[in-house]
C-alpha cells in the first residue's frame, strides 16, 4: 500500500474529533483535505499538521449544508487528482432542546450535515474509492445513534440513520474492497457548547464522556481492524450493551424524564 501519494478526506477535519483523526492519520504519513466552514480555524489547523508531519493538507473552505457542497468537494478532488483512499464523514451537529422549540432553520441544517452530505460524499466517492481500494469509509456517528433519546429526537434520529447506513453498505462495498466502521462516541469534550450539555447530566455525564483525542485514536485503530461498529472506551461500551435489555420504549421513557429535568 502506497501511502504516500494517497489522501484521507476528512469533513469537519478544523477542530474537535475531526482535527484528532487528521493528527493521527497525517502521523502515518497519511496525506490529508480538510473540509470545514471556510473560517480562520481550517487553515491554522492545515498549518499545525504541515508543521509537525511531511504530508500534504488540501484545505476545502465551504458550507456542508449548501445545495451542490458535496459535488463541489469531489469536484475538487477529481480536478487536483487528488487518489483518496479514505473517506471520513466526520461533520456533524447536535442539540439538547424540546423538538418544537427548535426553529426549523436548524432542523434543516442537522438533517443536511448529518445525514443528507453523509450520505451524498459517501455516493460521489465510491469510484474513486473503488480506484484506489484497499480503501476505507469511517462514519461518525453517536451513542444517540443507538439509544432513542427524546429531547435529543432529531439528532438521535439522524445519528440512527448514520448507524444502519453504515453497517447495510459495508456488505454492499466489500465486494470493492471498501470497508465501512461506524462509531458511536459518547460525550466528547471538544466544544464549549458540548461541554456545558456534558455538565447539565452531571456525574453519569462524565462517565459516559471521553477526549476527542482517545475516540480518535479508537476510531482509526478500528477503521484499520475493518471493524462495522465501535464505541470508544469501556465504560461507555457497558453501557451502551444496556440497549439490548431495554427496549426503545423504555429507554425513550428513562432518557425523557432525565433529560427533562436537566432542560427545566
Ligand atoms: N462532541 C460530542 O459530544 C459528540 C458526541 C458524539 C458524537 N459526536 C459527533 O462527532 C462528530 C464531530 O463532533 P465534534 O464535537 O468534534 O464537532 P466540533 O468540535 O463542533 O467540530 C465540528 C467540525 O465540523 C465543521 N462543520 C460544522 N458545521 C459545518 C458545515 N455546515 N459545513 C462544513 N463543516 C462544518 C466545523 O468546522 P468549523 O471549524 O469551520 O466550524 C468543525 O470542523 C459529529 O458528527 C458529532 O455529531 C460528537
Amino acid at each position: 500500500m502506497n501511502s504516500v501519494t494517497t489522501y484521507a478526506l476528512i469533513t469537519g477535519g478544523s477542530q474537535g474529533l475531526g482535527k484528532a483523526i487528521a493528527e493521527i492519520l497525517a502521523s502515518k504519513g497519511i496525506n490529508l483535505i480538510l473540509v470545514a466552514l471556510p473560517e480562520k480555524s481550517l487553515q491554522e489547523t492545515a498549518n499545525h499538521i504541515k508543521e509537525k508531519f511531511a504530508v500534504d493538507v488540501q484545505i476545502i473552505g465551504i458550507d456542508l449544508t449548501e445545495s451542490h457542497a458535496a459535488q463541489k468537494v469531489f469536484d475538487f478532488v477529481r480536478t487536483n487528482n487528488l487518489k483518496v483512499r479514505y473517506l471520513i464523514n466526520n461533520a456533524g451537529i447536535g442539540y439538547t432542546e424540546s423538538f418544537e422549540k427548535l426553529p426549523f432553520s436548524f432542523i434543516d441544517k442537522l438533517l443536511k450535515i448529518n445525514v443528507l452530505s453523509v450520505t451524498q460524499l459517501t455516493h460521489l466517492f465510491i469510484p474513486l474509492l473503488t480506484e484506489n481500494a484497499p480503501a476505507y469509509i469511517l462514519n461518525i456517528a453517536s451513542m444517540a445513534g443507538l439509544f432513542t433519546m427524546p429531547y435529543k429526537t432529531a439528532y438521535s434520529a439522524s445519528k440512527h440513520y448514520v448507524v444502519e447506513f453504515s453497517l447495510a453498505l459495508r456488505e454492499e462495498l466489500k465486494s470493492k474492497n471498501i470497508n465501512v466502521t461506524v462509531v458511536c462516541p459518547g460525550g466528547m469534550t471538544t466544544n464549549a457548547e458540548v461541554l456545558e450539555r456534558i455538565n447539565q447530566m452531571g456525574k453519569l455525564g462524565n462517565i459516559l464522556t471521553a477526549s476527542p483525542e482517545l475516540v480518535a485514536q479508537v476510531a482509526i485503530s478500528a477503521m484499520f481492524a475493518r471493524k462495522s461498529l465501535v464505541v470508544p472506551k469501556w465504560q461507555i461500551r457497558w453501557y451502551s450493551y444496556l440497549r439490548w435489555i431495554f427496549p426503545k420504549t423504555w429507554q425513550a421513557k428513562i432518557i425523557a424524564r432525565a433529560l427533562r429535568k436537566k432542560l427545566i
